[in-house]
């Protein structure tokens, strides 16, 4: 089997890849005068990588969200997509939502700007029991991500577009389901596929439904946040040092076009933080496992769990 690698460390893929599959022919799309392969393994690559090859039989996604690699207009049909389904990255996902909601749940944005006037003012705690927290997206993250805060001893409210079952998590569906989930959480930590139907899904209306005070985090895809309704949510100004906003404060990993322009207001404003990325890298361990797996199973013909492009997932 012939395998093309498309990215940034092609090289160290190539290495790893060939210990699980020494009998593969690996080959870099950087290299020039590359002949057709049967598979390509790829990290957002460009329109050019389709028009060389065109004798493909399959895809590997080195990533989780396959929005980038669906939207790219040469990307052939009829092939089947294999993406990387928690490869390790739940676990690190998962920390970074414990950080955000620890960091809202035990007040560490407020002490920030106490210290800031230099005043030493306990803030009383709000328990764990009484800090229900939603997680948009059931997949193989979401649900990591919701079994590790729940394990925390957080009431984990889950939501996905069709109904599931998961232990110890109290899952919703569909927009009824939605909407009983916003109006209950303290803190809504969004996982959602980048899709028509999950675009802006963090708007106005859905803001409005949080209760007040309520905090986001955002470590998914940055087209789920209608950016200027979350700035109107979160407000300008402060009374008292608390939020004038009927939103707390936000944690964001995902923006819409990355890297995040140096003139966005999100950089500036005073109860969002932001991070470049960084929540979930792909561990290349455990993913190389994933695509050593993938692309044995589509060369014997075996069935392999594919991505359905109209889901977008
Ligand atoms: C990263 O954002 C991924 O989709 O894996």
């Amino acid at each position: 089997m012939r395998v093309l690698i498309y990215h940034d460390d092609a090289e160290q893929w190539r290495n790893t890849l060939l210990a699980r599959l020494p009998d593969a022919e690996i080959l870099i799309a950087a290299d020039s005068g590359n002949p057709q392969v049967d598979y390509l393994v790829a990290w957002k690559p460009p329109a050019s990588v389709f028009e060389e090859q065109t004798a493909l039989k399959g895809i590997v996604n080195l990533g989780a969200g396959v929005d980038a690699l669906l939207q790219n207009p040469a990307l052939p049909r009829e092939i089947p997509i294999v993406k990387l389904r928690d490869a390790g990255m739940g676990e690190l996902i998962g920390d970074y939502a414990r950080y955000g909601v620890l960091h809202f749940q035990r007040d560490f944005d407020r002490y920030r700007r106490h210290q800031a006037n230099s005043e030493w003012r306990e803030v009383p705690v709000v328990d764990k029991p009484d800090w229900p927290v939603g997680v948009l997206g059931l997949g193989a993250i979401g649900t990591r991500v919701a079994q590790m805060l729940a394990a925390d001893g957080y009431p984990i409210h889950g939501w996905s577009r069709s109904p599931k079952r998961i232990e110890g998590i109290a899952c919703h569906h569909g927009d009824a389901g939605l909407d009983t989930l916003l109006r209950q959480v303290k803190t809504l930590i969004t996982l959602l596929p980048d899709t028509p139907a999950t675009r802006h899904i963090i708007d106005r209306d859905n803001l409005a439904k949080l209760p007040a005070g309520a905090s986001l985090i955002n470590p998914g895809r940055g087209t789920l946040i209608d950016e200027p309704a979350l700035l109107e949510a979160l407000g300008r100004g402060e009374r008292d040092g608390e939020s004038e906003g009927h939103l707390r404060g936000a944690l964001l990993d995902a923006f819409p076009s990355e890297p995040l322009a140096a003139e966005s207001p999100l950089w500036r404003h005073p109860r969002i933080l932001i991070t470049p990325h960084m929540a979930g890298p792909t561990p290349i361990g455990a993913a190389a496992d994933q695509v050593g797996d993938a692309l044995d199973a589509m060369s014997k013909g075996e069935a392999v769990e594919t991505v359905d492009p109209e889901a977008g997932y």
